[in-house]
């Protein structure tokens, strides 16, 4: 199947993604994906599905057996080709397997691995070079939030994330805005502070490379999406999609978020 890809009110590309993070073996993806496959028919969507290593292979190839309207990618890679980084894997190394894209700066990723904007920088350069789609993630704590400092965290989580990223590579990244104190914690951030962000998030695009860019790059919104709340983010006119976390998990509550977006 050509992976479906509608776009929304303004024109934008709708990225919905799950991301598993370090839950699912081999045999727990293939029956999600089995799951899911009939329950997002009529979506005029693909979904995404960030899996772990361990699962690309399979699901990808399952995908393709099953001729799925979902795509598969990873939650992380290193910047380097190849070398000796025990425990590491290449951007080469995901799409051998069979991933499309790669979320990159994760919130867990950035705090309980501490990845600097400039590590996070480097990665979405070789993922853009070995043609592997970036999401990158960007997103305030609580702290920065109650100290009014969600826009200066923002702006510099951009502008050092993406530093030296050309106008034209730019068109491949994808960012994703989850406020840390919203991920995994049933605190959604409402709507119009989502949207909020997100518009900030685009003046910041539009400053540092340009307005017609800034018009076109999918922002993704992340942070306890849950099917009761997904139709009134993606309303928002600056939410292209969503990152889903534990809601990914089930292919019922996954399908839901996925089938909340109506062209
Ligand atoms: P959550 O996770 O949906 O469980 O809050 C979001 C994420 O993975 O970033």
């Amino acid at each position: 199947m050509p992976r479906k890809s509608a776009r929304n009110k303004q024109n934008r590309p709708v990225i919905i993604t799950g991301n598993w993070k370090m839950y699912k073996t081999i045999e727990e993806a293939a029956q999600f994906v089995e799951a899911l496959t009939p329950l997002i028919k009529q979506s005029p969507l693909s979904a995404y599905l960030s899996v772990p290593f361990t699962a690309i292979h399979s699901t990808a190839e399952l995908v393709k057996k099953l001729d799925a309207p979902i795509v598969i990618g990873a939650q992380n890679m290193h910047d380097a080709s190849e070398g000796a980084f025990t425990g590491e894997i290449a951007a080469k190394m995901l799409k051998d397997a069979g991933a499309e894209f790669v979320i990159l700066g994760h919130s867990e990723r950035r705090h309980i691995f501490h990845e600097s904007n400039s590590f996070i920088n480097r990665k979405v350069k070789k993922a853009i070079a070995e043609d592997l789609q970036p999401i990158l993630c960007i997103g305030e704590t609580l702290e920065q939030r109650e100290s009014g400092k969600v826009e200066e965290t923002l702006k510099s989580q951009l502008l050092e994330s993406l530093k030296e990223i050309s106008a034209k590579d730019l068109e491949k990244v994808v960012i994703a805005y989850e406020p840390v104190w919203a991920i995994g914690t049933g605190k959604v951030a409402n709507a119009d502070d989502a949207e909020k962000a997100h518009l900030f998030c685009r003046k910041v695009i539009a400053e540092k490379w340009s307005q017609e860019d800034a018009a076109v790059i999918p922002i993704l919104y992340g942070g306890s999406v849950k099917p009761d709340n997904a139709g009134a983010l993606l309303a928002e006119p600056d939410i292209d999609g969503l990152l889903v976390g534990g809601a990914s998990l089930s292919p019922e509550n996954f399908s839901q978020i996925i089938n909340s977006f109506k062209v």
